[in-house]
């Protein structure tokens, strides 16, 4: 399916077929969503055979209003509250209690549901249109790169969806950050653009960081796709490797004549024949913004290895990090043959 510029007349179209229990991909801020009528089960369901996703993993439901809270949560928490009066429409997603209406399949079985206000004009104006939630999770294959531009998700999903909005690049690149607040304590998911710190600053309260490497076994964690250890990852093999290995680890692999891509955002390296080397911004954002489409680059090119400059352990990075090591951990330097 080719993507169609999001005008108006695209828009309503798209708020027919998603009527109509079908497909619509679109833009969102963050990346690009595979969104259905998050009201009809047989269209959520469609999402999860379009992606091969299995069913028991929760989906994000899109909604235009903070006011539509009340439609999917049983309860809205003071600090539900504060946080999307603070930061809606934006990347930030809130797990709470959901109400009895909202079907199972959205939730992946659980009695909890992922709310979120995008920040992009094309998704405000589609929810706006549609009038109703939307679920929709990053319209990429099951465990691939999230599509943070439209013709990326004609790659992904081809004909599987219906329509796909064309909003341009997204601006924040990385998905949401994800607060769960449907407990006592309030617990950080998923790390993104919206940092630990800002929303411990508006709930006067520190976030248990619930991570991903040590809370493998807990099944909860594993229903939730973000959480699991290998994600968002290319299909070619890829190594996170400190600076200070990165030209040794090169040298070796050029001697044996290995064809290797590289992000880098510090280290000074020319390309030769066998190398591919993508300099990444310094500044987190910007890095955000570019990582998924150069990984998705270097991912084309038919390379034996990609090699990624690890970047800073500090919480300015930690969204970056965590996709980095998603993308890269089905790949230890002990795999290197
Ligand atoms: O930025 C984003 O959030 C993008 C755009 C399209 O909005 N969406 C996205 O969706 O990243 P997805 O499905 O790829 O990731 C959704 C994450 C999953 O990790 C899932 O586990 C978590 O949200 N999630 C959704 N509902 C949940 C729930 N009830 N409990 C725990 N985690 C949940
Ligand atoms: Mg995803």
């Amino acid at each position: 399916m080719k993507p169609i510029f999001a005008d108006d007349a695209a828009i309503d179209y798209a708020v027919t077929l998603l009527r109509q229990g079908r497909l619509v991909a679109f833009p969102t801020e963050t990346v690009y969503g595979l969104g259905a009528d998050a009201s009809n089960p047989d269209a959520v369901r469609r999402i999860f055979q379009a992606k091969g996703r299995p069913a028991d993993h929760p989906l994000i439901v899109h909604i235009p209003s903070v006011d539509c809270l009340n439609d999917w949560a049983l309860t809205v928490p003071e600090t539900a509250q504060r946080l999307a009066a603070r930061f809606w429409p934006g990347p930030l997603a809130l797990i709470l209690n959901k109400r009895h209406e909202v079907p199972l399949v959205v939730t992946g079985g659980q009695n909890t549901v992922g709310l979120r206000m995008p920040d992009h004009p094309v998704a405000l104006h589609l929810l706006r249109a549609f009038g109703g939630g939307i679920a929709a999770p990053s319209a990429n294959r099951f465990c691939r790169i999230s599509p943070t531009q439209a013709i990326h998700v004609e790659e992904e999903l081809g004909d599987a969806v219906e329509l796909i909005l064309d909003g341009g690049a997204c601006q924040v690149g990385v998905e949401s950050t994800i607060v769960d607040l449907s407990g006592n304590r309030p617990k950080l998911l998923r790390p993104g653009h919206i940092t630990r710190h800002e929303i411990e600053a508006v709930l006067q309260t520190e976030l248990i960081i619930v991570s991903t490497q040590s809370e493998q076994s807990n099944q909860a964690e594993m229903r939730a796709p973000g959480m699991m250890v290998v994600h968002y990852a290319p299909v070619t093999e890829a190594m996170l490797c400190p600076v200070d290995r990165l030209s040794e680890m090169l040298q070796e692999l050029t001697l044996r004549n290995k064809k290797i891509g590289m992000l880098v955002y510090s280290l000074e390296q020319p390309e030769n024949g066998l190398t591919r080397i993508i300099r990444m911004p310094e500044q987190t954002n910007d890095y955000a913004q570019a990582l998924y489409a150069s990984l998705r680059e270097l991912d084309s090119l038919q390379l034996d290895m990609i090699l990624v400059e690890q970047p800073p352990n500090t919480e300015a990075w930690r969204a970056i990090n965590d996709r980095l090591c998603k993308a890269t951990s089905a790949y230890q330097p002990k795999n290197l043959s």
